[in-house]
């Protein structure tokens, strides 16, 4: 059994899969509420950088973290193939420090956010995160939440190709309860390259929202306010109002006044 998160090449072409439209949000997002050039950005779990290369390349000055150090590595070697400069380091989403705060903007999306487990931790993290932002600062958090009627689609599956690679990835709900408020994800990704064929298979529990379950943990923190929300679709001109059946939200957090 092996953690797909310690596979960042192939990790990062799965997750490049049709990524254009959440990348071109992120910027739209960020420029139109800050206009200026050099806005800071930091990336929690931020992994192969799959959105933070692009984004550092766009000239936002960015810092990353995560827990994972193969991914790490992955993403320091790129930004160095690449000549491009990013603040990262290896820290948990729950008590990372930053000592250089006066960040513009956070994000974390694709489900990442669900990767603490406990209700302590995620408040933590985003007071963490509340934290190193400027006053006015707002944090982006894209998530799948569990709709009223149950998960109807229970496994994805997609086929991503970088050069000679191709990755198919599978993605199937294995287990969810309701009262532990977690759910169980196997993938398996094949992977084929010019000389051999390969198969991973990695197994990870995520914790799982309601809309009214997130709601009440943001106000819980007390270090933010849900301004306005999106849905898969990552389409600026149109917020939505979700409601019982929805099952992706982009939070767009603004940092509560009065937060230091
Ligand atoms: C779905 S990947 C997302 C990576 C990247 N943000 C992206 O959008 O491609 C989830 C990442 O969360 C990281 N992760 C999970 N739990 C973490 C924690 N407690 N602290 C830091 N990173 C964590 C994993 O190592 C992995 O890189």
């Amino acid at each position: 059994m092996s953690n797909w998160y310690n596979l960042p090449t192939y990790y990062d072409v799965s997750f490049s899969y049709e990524m254009q439209d959440e990348l071109t949000f992120l910027k739209r997002i960020f420029n139109r509420i800050f206009n200026k050039n050099n806005i800071r950005l930091l990336e929690p779990a931020c992994g192969t950088g799959r959105l933070l290369v692009p984004l550092v390349r766009h000239g936002y000055q960015c810092t990353g973290f995560d827990l994972n150090r193969n991914a790490l590595l992955y993403l320091k070697n790129k930004l160095k193939r690449l000549d491009l400069n990013a603040n990262i380091f290896e820290a948990n989403m729950v008590d990372f420090n930053i000592r250089s705060s006066g960040y513009d903007g956070a994000y974390c999306t694709v489900d990442t956010f669900r990767h603490l487990l406990t209700e302590n931790e995620a408040v933590q993290h985003l007071r963490n995160v509340a934290k190193s932002l400027n006053k006015n600062g707002i944090y982006i958090v894209g998530l799948h939440l569990l709709p009223k009627q149950g998960i109807t689609s229970k496994v994805s599956r997609w086929t991503a190709r970088r050069g000679r690679l191709t990755v198919n990835t599978s993605m199937a709900l294995i287990d969810q309860s309701n009262k532990r408020r977690t759910e169980t994800l196997k993938v398996i990704l094949k992977t084929r390259s010019k000389h051999q064929d390969k198969q991973f298979e990695s197994i990870y529990k995520l914790r799982t929202y309601t809309k009214k379950q997130f709601n009440k943990l943001i106000a819980k923190t007390n270090a933010f306010t849900i301004e306005t929300i999106f849905d898969e679709y990552y389409d600026l001109s149109q917020p939505v109002t979700l409601n019982e059946r929805s099952d992706y939200g982009v939070f767009v957090l603004r940092k509560k006044q009065g937060q230091t």
